[in-house]
């Protein structure tokens, strides 16, 4: 059988020390795979992956299927985790373990091996999505495993020379284009303010511009493709957002949610592209969707939510739910007016070509065309159930 482990390396400590532990332990060699989600230098990770002693280092730029396969879709489903959260590691994670199956197979790996801790949901999207494509894989959590605190890491690493550099941060931080994730250190506290240093892709709102912005973007049947008129790609046209946006102080969420594992966490996110799309593609989906359209996909969109971060993206279920969603957004193509304003996106004016809106039926003018003798008859028929129970209370 072969001897070898395909490693998920980001280049910080954690994965790092797990290079030669697998080596020792498991007596293997060891593929890493570091995977660009958005703002990653493959190269110098890449360098580094073999001064920690890995037999080979595969590098993939996974920012175009990470847009166009999990964002656009779960942009389009409206999901959004409790209401709040854009779900960017979460969406992450699938692809990333799609990746290390892929390298797993092409190298003929027996096993694959992450960075994830035994508390968080990211060991049961990673594992969960890699045995979902691999069903025989070996799953290996060295950090889950290994019982090493940070100190003793960083013991283990100096006793090996491994050139690691320790940057004493005080979160932890998950981050793709879709959005950035802090939590730990004084933001397990749920009662204190996030201290700015939490933040690092928006400028906090009281500090930034006094002038307004507008902004218009272009959908095509439930998908971004430019902003004021310039036609983009999806990653770009994300990274662009994110920098406009943030410069208003917009996409901050400070959420106490539920993680799968049974415990509550504090995660402090930063999504100013997530918050803006959402916030527009909603209020082109007000102007295009039937009202029954748009009652049951709100049901939609909770679903998906829980089942994106619940890991279960190799779902036929998720599938489904795709198939339903892709056909909701036919029309659902038009453009957004919006403002950004210190830590607000408001929508200004929206468009489209096949709304539902009309003028003539919804005006108080005199080119008004409701037929307004008809909704007593209406009502009457509407109330006739009530009429009949005709409760006493
Ligand atoms: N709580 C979020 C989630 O489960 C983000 C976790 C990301 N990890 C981190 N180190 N902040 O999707």
């Amino acid at each position: 059988m072969s001897n070898k482990i395909v490693l998920a390396y980001s280049g910080g400590l954690d994965t790092s020390v797990a290079v030669p532990w697998l080596k020792e332990n498991y007596d293997a060699e060891v593929i890493t795979v570091t995977i660009d989600l958005g703002m990653v230098d493959l190269d110098a990770i890449k360098q580094r992956a073999i001064e920690v002693g890995a037999d080979k280092a595969v590098t993939i730029d996974a920012k175009t299927p990470l847009v166009n396969e999990y964002i656009w879709p779960a942009l389009k489903a409206g999901a959004m985790y409790e209401e709040e959260y854009p779900l960017a590691t979460a969406l992450g994670r699938p692809l990333i373990a799609k990746c290390l199956v892929d390298v797993a197979k092409a190298e003929g790996a027996y096993a694959i091996a992450h960075g994830c801790t035994g508390k968080g949901n990211d060991q049961v999207r990673i594992e969960v999505s890699a045995a979902a494509l691999m069903p025989g894989i070996k799953l290996i959590a060295p950090i889950r495993d290994w019982g090493m605190s940070r100190a003793d890491e960083i013991d283990y690493a100096n006793e090996r020379n491994l050139p690691i550099n320790v940057k004493d941060s005080r979160f932890s931080v998950d981050e793709n284009l879709w959005g950035r994730s802090a939590e730990a250190g004084e933001l397990e506290d749920p009662g204190l303010e996030p201290p700015e240093e939490a933040f690092t892709w928006t400028i906090s709102p009281d500090k930034s511009s006094q002038d307004k912005e507008y902004i218009e973007i272009r959908f095509v049947e439930g998908v971004p493709v430019s902003i004021n008129n310039t036609d983009m790609d999806g990653v770009e046209l994300i990274v662009e957002l994110n920098r406009i946006a943030g410069n208003h102080g917009i996409g901050r969420i400070d959420h106490v949610e539920n993680r799968l594992v049974g415990i509550k966490s504090r995660e402090i996110y930063e999504s100013p592209a997530g918050i803006v799309l959402h916030a527009a593609h909603k209020a082109l989906e007000d102007l295009t969707l039937s009202r029954d359209q748009a009652r049951f996909k709100h049901n939609v969109s909770r679903e998906y939510s829980e089942i994106v971060y619940n890991g279960l993206w190799f779902s036929r279920h998720r599938l489904n739910l795709d198939r339903y969603i892709e056909d909701t957004q036919k029309y659902v193509s038009g453009t957004v007016q919006m403002s950004l304003y210190k830590g607000k996106c408001t929508v200004t004016g929206r468009q489209s070509n096949h709304g539902l809106y009309s003028k003539t039926l919804a005006t108080y003018d005199r080119d008004d065309e409701f037929d307004h003798t008809s909704a007593e008859g209406f009502i009457k028929i509407f109330g006739l159930s009530l009429r009949t129970e005709n409760i006493n209370e």
